[in-house]
């Protein structure tokens, strides 16, 4: 073999390029994940170059077995990029050509590395979306499986993190299920637009020889190839789409983890993390820190910025290809690889979480959570809700002046503050009571977050589904 470096775009140049050049144009040691979509395009490509009688089956033969042989040593390790290979497609085609000789380099013929790296990408991130949906099913099941076992168990419902309305503890968390379903769903969505082949676009006017994009398409687990040429070597839409699917996972994290800041401290006391999801502090031993809910937390920040970052590259570039688009996997994979190490870590801190029970229960009637109940109490009487509003608070300003609870006002007390207040209001006045008065689907009473609960275990074996069913050849 020449000691010459591999290069796909050697004929009219009249040396290697500059240092400086190759050193900030190379991609091999990000874009070297690509190398199972890379070959699995390469042996849909060397498929269609023989139907269209630019192989002969002798050559397919030996092009196929030569592919296998390739993925086979970059997975062992056995063949590596070197720092001469600029991206993946050129250090494959250095592998292809050591083992064909010059029979390697008809593979190329009718393709371009603008089709080949869009088709990539787009398998590859098609393949990460299962993967990613695995990790946020994990962390629904640790929610749904918390709320299942504190069922029961009532809770301040916060509003501007005051003590608003007491809820089911349980309806807190699933109300953390809901956004992550949503972001299964969306998931499955971006895959549906996601599945178009860009392959046989070629640079971007598509190709002379006789390539069948459809049928690639098809071999690659695509729904059909890409309608335009030259969209198809540009768009990178569905990069974008899926980071703002992270940047959200992100975001749904950062929220769920900024709860759980709130819940493991001193002054909420509601749960309590297990020791094997906590940290400590080198100077203070008593501490307990909640670790994995502030990096999720604090990784939402680049999330977000993964997202920003393609959207600005993206924003003034002409069709078709243009090197700028080479920007696009570092934000991806890092994403990918964020949600990798936060996803697993935050379900298992969930998972092994002990809910504290009494506390939880203790704070549910705290700041007056019942005054609500009181108004609509009244309301049940006649009473318009705007008087009874007016009752029901200063109910509240009595016992806030006197510092008692709304139970502990006598008769007399409710007579002077409306005759509509007569003893019966009491049977409003208990948490217990507050929350199975709230029958309406989707409240917090007993039986629709019972409802709830089962719905949502409904909808995981689907998801689960989803993600064992594999997107791409
Ligand atoms: N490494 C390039 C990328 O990631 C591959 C495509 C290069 N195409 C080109 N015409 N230089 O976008």
């Amino acid at each position: 073999m020449s000691s010459e470096p591999t290069r796909l775009w050697g004929g009219r140049f009249s040396g290697g390029p500059a240092q400086a050049l190759a050193k900030l144009s190379v991609s091999v040691h990000f874009d070297w994940r690509l190398v199972p979509h890379d070959v699995a395009a390469s042996r849909a490509h060397a498929r269609v170059l023989s139907r269209a009688g630019l192989l002969t089956e002798d050559e397919l033969k030996q092009m196929l077995g030569a592919l296998d042989d390739l993925e086979r040593a970059c997975l062992t390790g056995e063949f590596l990029p070197t720092i001469d290979d600029e991206d993946v497609h050129t250090a494959l085609e250095r592998g292809l050509i050591e083992r064909l000789g010059s029979l390697g380099g008809k593979l190329r013929a009718g393709r371009s590395r603008n089709d080949q790296i869009a088709t990539d990408l787009r398998l590859y991130l098609r393949q990460a979306a299962r993967g990613l949906a695995e990790r946020v099913l994990e962390l629904v099941q640790a929610l749904v499986d918390q709320a299942q076992n504190n069922l029961g168990v009532p809770c301040p419902g916060m509003t501007h993190l005051q003590h608003a309305q007491p809820v089911l503890f349980s309806h807190q968390l699933l109300a953390h299920v809901q956004p992550l379903l949503r972001d299964l769903q969306r998931l499955s969505d971006w895959d549906a637009r996601a599945g178009l082949s860009p392959l046989g676009a070629g640079a971007l006017a598509g190709s002379s020889l006789p390539l069948d994009p459809e049928q690639v398409a098809t071999e690659l687990g695509f729904n059909a190839a890409c309608a335009n040429s030259i969209d198809a070597v540009s768009d990178r839409d569905f990069v974008a789409e899926f980071l703002f699917i992270t940047a959200m996972v992100g975001v749904h994290l950062s929220r769920l983890g900024e709860e759980v800041v709130l819940w493991t401290s001193q002054e909420f006391g509601w749960v309590t993390l297990d020791d094997a999801f906590a940290t400590g502090s080198s100077i203070m031993p008593q501490k307990k820190n909640p670790d994995i809910a502030e990096l999720a937390r604090g990784k939402s920040g680049r999330l977000i910025g993964h997202l920003t970052s393609l959207l600005v590259m993206l924003k003034g570039l002409p069709l078709a290809y243009d090197r700028d688009l080479q920007e696009d996997k570092e934000p991806v994979f890092d994403a990918i690889d964020t949600l990798d190490l936060v996803l697993p870590a935050f379900a298992g801190m969930i998972a092994t979480m002990r809910v504290n029970a009494d506390t939880l229960r203790e704070a549910a009637p705290k700041g007056f959570t019942l005054a609500t109940d009181v108004a609509e109490w009244l309301v049940r009487q006649g009473v318009p809700f705007r008087q009874a509003h007016e009752i029901s608070g200063e109910m509240v300003a009595l016992c806030d002046k006197t510092d008692r609870d709304l139970e502990d006002l006598d008769d007399n007390e409710l007579a002077g503050i409306s005759p509509h207040l007569t003893p019966e209001v009491r049977h409003v006045l208990s948490v217990d009571g507050a929350i199975a008065a709230r029958t309406t689907p989707g409240s917090t009473g007993l039986a629709p977050v019972h409802q709830q609960l089962n719905d949502v275990i409904d909808q995981l074996d689907t998801w689960r589904s989803w993600v064992d069913a594999p997107a791409t050849a």
